[in-house]
């Protein structure tokens, strides 16, 4: 679809068709007052609404308002169509602390994540207060939404870090072809799809009976900034990559199948009876079966931001994922890739975020208000 409704009970961003491309970022805030910050909020839903439409952030934003003021539009989207823009907030461990009085209100799931084995994360890259993803076919338009949401913002919030993702690694529903990431094979087979209503409730969706209320509706957003060593990988040979994802390259079968959407036989044996999915194969150690039954719906982008003066691009994979209970799924399944996966040998996490990602919005409401 051209527009996504910004309104109903979930935010869009999540089982919306996972658009071409994203930009985040995440913030801190630095007005003191609960008031500016509610104030704030408001303000960015009217301006998010208009943007997913296909409009400016501000009526005549861009040109035809006082020509003596500072346009209240940046302008950059002017003629662009809504290009499928979602917009989706997610507030912080940080924000829970004694500023707001919204202390008591933090949800006991919205932890601080663990140090995994082999993080490298830069503190400029991770955490934040407040998140904001916003996705779109366009990528003007995605990096016109978060422009003008900061902009309003400003005095108030102080952007953190952000990141640019190019192309989409996942996809989040059945009618979507699956995209490749930047070692080249396919990702998001076996994702949570919007389709799946009941992996969404038992693996996403915070309940009545998980609380905290204000967050029913909800989930949680987990990040990480995974630079990918592309270089080194290129220098690997196909049947030891595809032996490290389980899957084949072309067709993205699980090794020992036929099609990309055969179910995975982790128990298949080749010739020597050795099982043609190893034991520390990424699709071995991130599956369900493994992991009593952990699932995530992931949402990720490709990156490369320039390079990193060595000779290397700072290319990877904008990790964005969406859980209801991050101890019992994202984190076993990190802790389990960190320690085991061979594929920690390309990559390095270099970036990491956590956000609560309130339910949707209502016409006449505002983005977080079940949180005041
Ligand atoms: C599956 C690549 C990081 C969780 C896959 C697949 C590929 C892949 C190619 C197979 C296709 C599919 O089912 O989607 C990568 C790369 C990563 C990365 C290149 C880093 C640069 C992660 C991380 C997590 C994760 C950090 C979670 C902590 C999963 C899960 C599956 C999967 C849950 C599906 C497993 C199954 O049920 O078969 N990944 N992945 N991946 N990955 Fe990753």
């Amino acid at each position: 679809a051209a527009k996504v409704p910004f309104y109903g009970d979930i935010q869009a961003g999540i089982t919306t068709p996972a658009q071409d491309h994203m930009h985040f970022v995440a913030l801190d805030v630095k007005t003191k007052s609960r008031d500016e910050l509610i104030d704030l909020l408001k303000q960015w839903t009217v301006a998010a609404e208009r943007m997913t439409a296909g409009q400016e952030a501000a009526e005549n934003g861009a040109v035809g308002g006082n020509a003596e003021a500072p346009p209240k539009d940046t302008g950059e989207a002017l003629d662009l169509p809504a290009s499928a823009l979602t917009i989706t907030i997610g507030f912080g461990p940080s924000l829970f602390d004694d500023r707001f009085g919204l202390k008591d209100r933090r949800p006991e799931r919205l932890i601080d994540l663990p140090r995994f084995p082999q993080d490298d994360l830069d503190p400029a890259r991770s955490n934040g207060d407040i998140c904001i993803q916003a996705c779109a076919n366009d990528p003007q338009v995605a990096v016109h939404a978060i422009r003008n949401l900061v902009r309003i913002g400003f005095g108030r919030v102080a952007v953190r870090w952000s990141q640019l993702g190019f192309g989409r690694t996942s996809s989040t529903t059945r009618d979507q072809a699956t995209p490749r990431n930047m070692f080249g094979f396919k990702d998001g087979t076996r994702n949570i799809k919007a389709e799946d209503t009941e992996h969404l409730r038992n693996h996403v969706w915070v309940s009545k009976e998980d609380g905290p209320d204000w967050l029913v509706g909800g989930t949680y957003l987990v990040s990480r900034r995974i630079r990918m060593h592309i270089e080194i990988w290129d220098r690997t040979s196909l049947v030891e990559q595809e032996q490290i994802v389980g899957r084949t390259k072309g067709e993205g079968a699980p090794l020992g199948q036929q099609k990309e959407f055969d179910e995975p036989d982790l128990h298949v044996k080749g010739a020597g009876g050795i099982p043609l999915i190893n034991d520390i194969a990424h699709i071995r150690l991130a599956s369900p079966e493994s992991l009593n039954g952990a699932r995530i719906l992931r949402r990720g982008y490709n990156f490369t931001d320039g390079s990193d003066g060595l000779g290397h691009l700072d290319a990877g994979l904008f990790f964005v994922a969406f859980n209801r209970d991050s101890r019992t799924q994202f984190v076993p399944m990190q802790h389990a890739l960190s320690t085991k996966d061979d594929m920690m040998e390309y990559i390095e996490h270099t970036g990491s975020g956590h956000f609560a990602v309130p339910p949707g919005v209502q016409p006449g409401g505002y983005w977080g208000e079940t949180l005041f």
